[in-house]
């Protein structure tokens, strides 16, 4: 069910890195939630509508797709086992019962032939080892005239938030563009996701800058616990009087962006539309 190139991102998303989101899904899900009313107003969702949810993770947009298209259905696929288990469970709560979830490689799934009028994907559509191949497969699932979505992240360089986390921890900002693969920031370069979604066949191709700050907890505790444990791979190397002193810098940096609304940073994305066919 894995194309061969996307298994070092299946051992990932459904091995530790997944198992992370979902024990801390309120706080993965709340730190997207300022970019929510823009994805979803370019997602411009109808009743009647039948939408794929790509790399869904634990749901939110799976579910805003469902509640937005009361007489259609919402399908979320994911590499994750662990974020769907929860994301089966908040849909069930939230008693919606137009929305299925399949753990899936959205790469080589063989979605039903224009079987979506929506495909929408909020930082799922990064990590495909073979982007122009994977676009290609979602173009395929929607219907002629079928619309794209994506919300993904611009160059490392204009990102507030992973610059200071690795300033405080490792003493070094990130290079300012990103590096090419599977990938936060591999959809950063317009050029680029203009050549790979025209490759795979979509048309009507535009990026929207939109920024808006990241919101990692309610507390400096809270936002401190969750960033080390996310980020723990950046100590790596580190003795234990290193590693002691860059949690202490993230701690001050964290509380040099406390706000009474949570622990904010800056951030800056692309809105993608395109159509297919
Ligand atoms: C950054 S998370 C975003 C989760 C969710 N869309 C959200 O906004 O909260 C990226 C997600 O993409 C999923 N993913 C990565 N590659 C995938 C693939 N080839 N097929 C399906 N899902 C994939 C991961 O498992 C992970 O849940």
């Amino acid at each position: 069910m894995t194309s061969k190139t996307n298994r070092e991102q299946e051992r990932a998303w459904n091995g530790d890195e997944g198992a992370y989101w979902a024990r801390h899904h309120e706080l993965f899900e709340g730190s997207l939630a300022r970019y929510q009313p823009a994805f979803l107003a370019a997602a411009a969702i109808e009743p009647g509508h039948r939408v794929l949810d790509v790399g869904c993770g634990t749901g939110v947009t799976t579910r805003a797709a469902a509640a937005a298209a009361p007489a259609g259905h919402a399908v979320g696929v994911d590499l994750s086992s662990a974020m769907l288990d929860v994301a089966r469970e908040l849909a069930g709560r939230a008693g919606l019962a137009n929305i299925s979830f399949e753990r899936a490689d959205a790469q080589v799934h063989p979605f039903r032939s224009g079987a979506f009028d929506v495909v929408i994907s909020r930082t799922g559509s990064m990590f495909f080892e073979g982007p122009r191949a994977a676009f290609a497969n979602l173009c395929r699932g929607l219907a002629p005239g079928g619309r794209l979505v994506l919300l993904t992240w611009q160059q490392p360089g204009r990102q507030e938030w992973i610059n200071e986390f690795a300033r405080a921890l490792t003493g070094r900002e990130l290079p300012a563009s990103a590096p090419g693969g599977p990938g936060p920031f591999s959809l950063s370069d317009p050029d680029e996701v203009r050549a790979v979604l025209g490759a795979a066949g979509f048309t009507g191709i535009e990026l929207t800058a939109v920024s808006e700050a990241m919101n990692y907890g309610r507390t400096v505790g809270e936002a401190h616990e969750f960033l080390l444990g996310l980020l723990g791979w950046m100590l790596q190397g580190q003795d234990d009087a290193r590693r002691a002193a860059s949690a202490e810098n993230l701690r001050r940096v964290l509380a040099g962006h406390a706000t009474p609304d949570g622990v904010c940073f800056g951030s800056s994305a692309w809105l993608i539309t395109a159509r297919s066919g």
